[in-house]
């Protein structure tokens, strides 16, 4: 089946189409097309992410992604068909907020057909409310016009299916899950330990205590004069750093908060005040003290994030360790993750390629694929009580 899915929860606008097939034991997946548009250039000016700023650049953007998309996907048949009344009336109340997108859907509408997809997916939260009630309620009104099933997706399921994806046609072998499996779940918002133990049963076994790791890199890159959003730009420096000898001592060394705390939670803002600390007392921050701060940064984030899971894993006997979101791009990351499988009889890692670390609106097609598969698909003239919420639970 093809799946649509849109993607607002936070600075971008993601629209994707997939082909799904296969049960949840062999699921199989093919990004048919996928756009994808970034705020960044605009919140970099501010530091961050302004909720109303995204929203306003999500009706903008929403319906050229959907186009794009569409045309990518060889779905968008260009000829005429009337909107029936009824149609415009639901489209018009499920966008009632947001009168320029309904404008603009309801005239875009007018000239393209229908398109052969199945099922509408869109994120309901967690994230940014404003930024994702405008996609919610694209999508609602999407599904209305359409009449295509709906089905609300949490991002960070979202963010947990992304590795079951392979773009590059020659490895679409389907990914095999054994459970009980672990999600390591690492985004601007959320660091999560995740005890799946299977598809939508999901239990949250330690988490952060204070910052996500992804704050914690966006905090500490703004420290060190480096732009929203800064954990590509800390890693990056991380990277070029060389090291002295492995069992020299960094002189800018930084604490492990919880690494030794008998329960799976950790914490990044006492790490972030320590380079606050750190960096408040050198005078002058040159390149090569910036590249070891970064490098020492990273290796404190590692050491806590890998010896948490380690246990978790230990512990559940886990055969499967599943990473995702934004951190997870961290080459870092990556490697000391995969080595995991060396380390760990039994154990197999699955990380997202780096483009679906970050937020896409592919993982939420997937993740939609899976909701479907329970039954969790609803009739497009009964998306009323779905709300965005922006700190949906899994
Ligand atoms: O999952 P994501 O795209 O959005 C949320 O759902 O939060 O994660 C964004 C976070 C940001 O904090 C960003 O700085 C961080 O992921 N990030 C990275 C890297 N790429 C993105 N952090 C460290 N290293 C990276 N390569
Ligand atoms: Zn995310």
């Amino acid at each position: 089946m093809k799946i649509l899915s849109i993607e607002t929860s936070c600075d971008e606008t993601a629209i994707s189409v997939i082909e799904a097939k296969g049960s949840f034991k062999n699921p199989q997946f093919k990004i048919v097309a996928d756009t994808i548009i970034s705020q960044i250039n605009l919140h970099k000016q501010y530091g961050g992410v302004f909720p109303s700023l995204a929203k306003r650049e999500h009706t903008k953007n929403l319906l050229p992604v959907l186009k794009t998309t569409l045309k990518k996907a060889g779905l968008l048949l260009d000829f005429k068909f009337p909107v029936c009344n009824n149609k415009k009336v639901g489209v018009i109340k499920v966008l009632e907020r947001e009168p320029e997108l309904a404008n603009q859907l309801l005239n875009f509408d007018c000239k393209y057909k229908n398109p052969k997809i199945d099922v509408i997916a869109v994120t309901q939260g967690p994230g940014l409310e404003p930024a994702l009630w405008t996609g919610l309620n694209f999508a609602k009104a999407l599904a209305i016009l359409w009449n295509k099933p709906f089905v609300p997706v949490n991002h960070m399921e979202g963010h947990l299916v992304a590795s079951l994806l392979k773009s590059k046609v020659k490895s679409r072998k389907p990914k095999v899950v054994k459970f009980p499996a672990l999600g390591l779940l690492l985004s601007g918002g959320h660091t999560e330990l995740v005890l799946i133990k299977d598809w939508m049963k999901y239990k949250t076994i330690g988490q952060t205590r204070d910052d996500a790791v992804g704050e914690a890199y966006d905090k500490v890159a703004r420290m060190l004069g480096l732009k929203y959003p800064g954990g590509p730009k800390v890693s990056k420096l991380a990277e070029e750093h060389k090291p002295g000898h492995p069992t020299s001592k960094s002189e800018y060394e930084l604490p492990r908060p919880m690494l030794n705390s008998p329960d799976l939670d950790f914490s990044f803002s006492g790490l972030k005040t320590a380079v606050l600390y750190m960096v408040k007392n050198i005078p002058k921050l040159t390149p090569k003290i910036k590249r070891e701060i970064c490098f020492e940064f990273e290796n404190a984030v590692v050491d806590v994030l890998l010896k948490k899971t380690i246990k978790a894993i230990e512990k559940n006997n886990i055969k499967t360790l599943i990473i995702g979101g934004g951190v997870s791009a961290n080459k870092r990351i990556r490697k000391t993750f995969k080595k995991l499988e060396k380390e760990i009889d039994g154990l197999t890692v699955l990380i997202p390629e780096a483009k679906h670390s970050t937020d896409n609106a592919v993982m939420i097609g997937v993740a939609g694929y899976f909701r479907h598969l329970d039954g969790k698909a609803l009739d497009p003239n009964k998306t009323g009580r779905i709300k965005a919420d922006g700190n949906m639970r899994l």
